[in-house]
């Protein structure tokens, strides 16, 4: 076998060492299953085993799971099928069925946890009859499918619930968290917890002691723990989870939903028809457009563009050692500190000492609250900050492999320090940009070397947002784009690369969220029922929310600055003269001073603002479910129109980079796997139709792109195209 190394000791203990070769963590692959089968087969059948040992070869962990590329690799958006429902059953319950005869065999068998078991590789472990676990801080036992859209479909919702009762398991279930060694020993999810060089040894002693053959749920005087689905007590817990799954997911996730149920339903028959439920349920979220969207996205494409899958070829890896960042303001010092986070020297600029010692003290007060939560050591600390230098002398830019410039959002002071930090630099390091709305193109006519100027757009706050958007210049060379990149996964960012356009990719199309908002308003929608609504459609907040968040002065300077660029081709309309009033004639900026679309409470509570309605009169106060479900298209298809158009334009070049930037750039709702894989799922012809009919109703911003129409005539997908391009 190729998978599997299976050595028999004398006293007929066989040790089974999972090594899936040339992978550096094992998965359930097809041939990893089939082999599990001959292996299954042999330890029933072979009188000279008396049981056995499940362990892996592997340092980095047990079993990460199923192979999501293989389950995720055949998703172009056109599938859904009743045949495509078939394999997805069959795929799980073969899985079900080869584990139940591993639990069957008659002999006793435990797993050796020697590291991490996930998902699938947790689930053939509790189809063992023992369990042994290394005690380690980085090793996580868990079922995290439900965080791609998945349900876990080889005996997860069944054993585990049978193991610790429903109440302690739905929560791990529906929310994928992981556990910890000493968690899962609390709870009762493994046996016992030792020094990894112990597992096996612990692991055999278990054997050779007459372990127990048979599983819990095979015994005659079997209960589930807390009692069934029809005792009062895991009643109550049916009936709660079903309304917090209601209120968290709105619905829009499938596998939550498919959980629940597949747990209530599998709790009332034998194991064997439990396993069989379960595998039904997981077809049926697995073939939704939901699992599909959400593996590709959150699990492929994020792996793919986290190892540098946008970097153009052909340049060597370069390290940048030292950085320095212009401006300590809130991005700056946000900068500093990832970059010393990844070890890189990094010199700290603004007008004043104090000004960039301030940016420095933000590095501080993150380190300090880390080793007090126990999660650095006052070393590292130090070691991270002594690697920030902050000065408001451009001459120690000199020996900088590349600047990130976060200074004041002004094309005069951005022209100027550029001036001065490119007198500084040596011929071949890289001038990145971190402004928000000004164009690359722009900024880059003052530079000397405009090949190697670039725009680096991070998030706000920089530590906890994991996406920048590398903006490409008329003039940027493509071996610019790579250090960009290099740098981005340096500091563990996931980089996407788009082209030149007024608000880049992820600030056009989050701006489209907001603004279809504020047009619902000046028509006259109650803003409770526009901001309610947009929660539900998955976004993190709703419009007008996220609008006093981003601050109404700034959304106002955005406009302004728009109107003068664009002159008679901008179309202002009546919410620009709204936003112009809130921020100029009332004062109110936003969350930021209080007073916004809400009023905020000292106490970080906030209520609409009552006088909003003297400004926007509201002319309709209910929501039938037609008019909710108006509202939701409108949101969400004005972003997915949006990102078309940036595909039809070129600003960005595929639908990987879309989906991930929009997920984790401004929380797209992650239920569609991004607003490219929505419209893939909804079907382009279909999608085109429903823009057609917007766009007649509220106006030509909802009119489809050409390259819809296109696409929609030719039977394509954005997907299938992206993968007959790459073949
Ligand atoms: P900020 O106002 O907090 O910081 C700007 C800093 O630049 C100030 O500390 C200021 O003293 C300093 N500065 C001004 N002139 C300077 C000079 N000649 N040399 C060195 N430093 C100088 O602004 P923030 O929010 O950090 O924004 C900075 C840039 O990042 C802007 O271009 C902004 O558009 C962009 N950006 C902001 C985001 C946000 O959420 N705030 C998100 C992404 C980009």
């Amino acid at each position: 076998m190729a998978n599997f190394a299976v050595t028999v000791d004398d006293a007929g203990i066989a040790v089974v060492v999972f090594d899936v070769p040339g992978r550096s963590m094992n998965t359930l692959t097809a041939d990893v299953v089939r082999e599990l089968g001959e292996l299954v087969a042999r330890l029933a059948s072979d009188d000279a085993i008396n049981g056995a040992v499940f362990t892996s070869g592997k340092s980095s962990g047990f079993c990460a799971g199923a192979d999501l590329g293989e389950l995720g690799g055949g998703f172009d958006g056109d599938a859904g099928g009743e045949a495509e429902k078939r394999a997805l059953f069959d795929a799980s319950y073969t899985l079900n069925k080869l584990f139940r005869s591993l639990e069957m065999c008659g002999k006793p068998v435990a797993a050796a946890l020697n590291g991490l078991a996930l998902g699938g590789g947790l689930e053939l472990a509790l189809a063992c009859h023992y369990r042994v676990v290394a005690d380690g801080a980085k090793i996580q036992l868990g079922l995290p499918e439900a965080k791609v859209g998945l349900l876990p479909g080889a005996g997860g919702t069944q054993r585990l619930p049978r193991l610790v009762g429903a109440m302690k398991a739905l929560p791990l279930l529906l929310e994928g968290k992981s556990l910890s060694p000493q968690e899962a020993l609390a709870l009762g999810v493994v046996h016992e917890v030792v020094p990894v060089e112990r597992v096996v040894a612990v692991a055999k002693e278990w054997i050779a002691a007459k372990g127990d053959a048979v599983a819990p749920w095979d015994k005659k005087d079997f209960k589930i723990p807390g009692g069934g689905p029809y005792t009062p007590a895991t009643t109550q817990v049916f009936v709660m989870g079903n309304a917090m799954v209601r209120k968290q997911s709105f619905g829009n996730y499938p596998a939550q939903l498919n959980i629940m149920k597949c747990v209530y339903e599998g709790l009332q028959v034998p194991i064997d028809a439990a396993l069989r439920i379960e595998s039904r349920y997981f077809a049926r979220t697995a073939g939704t457009p939901q699992a599909r969207g959400m593996i590709r996205t959150l699990f492929l494409s994020m792996d793919q563009l986290g190892k540098g899958a946008s970097r153009p070829q052909g340049f060597a890896k370069s390290d940048a050692k030292q950085v320095a960042v212009l401006g300590a303001g809130m991005m700056g010092a946000g900068i500093a500190y990832v970059q010393a986070m990844s070890g890189i020297e990094t010199v700290l600029i603004d007008t004043t000492q104090e000004g960039a010692d301030k940016g420095k003290e933000y590095s501080r007060k993150l380190t300090d609250k880390a080793v007090k939560r126990g999660k650095m050591t006052q070393e590292k600390a130090e070691a991270l900050l002594a690697l920030i230098h902050p000065t408001t002398d451009y001459g120690l830019i000199a020996g900088s492999d590349l600047v990130v410039e976060a200074v004041f959002e002004d094309r005069g002071l951005k022209a100027d320090v550029t001036r001065r930090a490119e007198a500084e630099l040596a011929e071949n390091s890289v001038f990145g940009s971190n402004t928000s709305t000004l164009p690359i193109t722009g900024l880059a006519e003052v530079s000397v070397r405009p090949d190697k100027f670039i725009g680096i757009h991070f998030f706000s706050p920089v530590d906890r947002m994991g996406l920048v958007e590398i903006i490409v210049g008329a003039q940027t060379s493509q071996e610019t784009v790579a250090r960009a990149i290099d740098y981005v996964l340096k500091i563990r960012k996931t980089p996407i690369v788009v082209n030149d356009s007024r608000g880049f990719y992820t600030s056009r199309c989050f701006g489209t969220f907001v603004q279809e908002g504020l047009e619902m308003l000046v028509e006259g929608i109650a803003p409770a029922i526009i901001d309610n609504v947009g929660r539900a459609t998955g976004m993190p907040r709703g419009p007008l929310e996220m609008n006093d968040d981003v601050a109404l002065d700034l959304s106002y300077k955005v406009r302004e600055q728009a109107r003068k660029d664009l002159g008679d081709a901008y179309h202002g309309g009546p919410v620009d003269a709204l936003i112009a009033k809130m921020v100029t004639e009332l004062g109110r900026l936003g969350r930021k001073n209080g007073r916004g679309f809400y009023d905020y409470a000292p106490d970080g509570t906030k209520k609409l603002w009552p006088g909003l309605a003297d400004l926007a009169p509201v002319t309709v106060t209910e929501a039938d479910a037609a008019l909710i479900e108006e509202i939701r298209t409108r949101l969400l298809y004005r972003q997915a129109v949006e990102a078309a158009r940036c595909m039809a334009e070129n600003v960005t070049t595929n639908p990987r980079e879309a989906d991930v930037g929009a997920i984790l750039g401004w929380g797209f709702a992650p239920w569609t796997g991004g607003p490219i894989s929505l419209i893939d799922g909804v079907g382009v012809g279909k999608f085109v139709t429903i823009c057609d009919r917007l766009a007649e109703r509220y106006g030509a911003r909802f009119a489809p792109p050409q390259l819809l129409r296109d696409m929609a005539a030719r039977g394509e997908s954005f997907y299938g195209v992206a993968k007959a391009v790459a073949a």
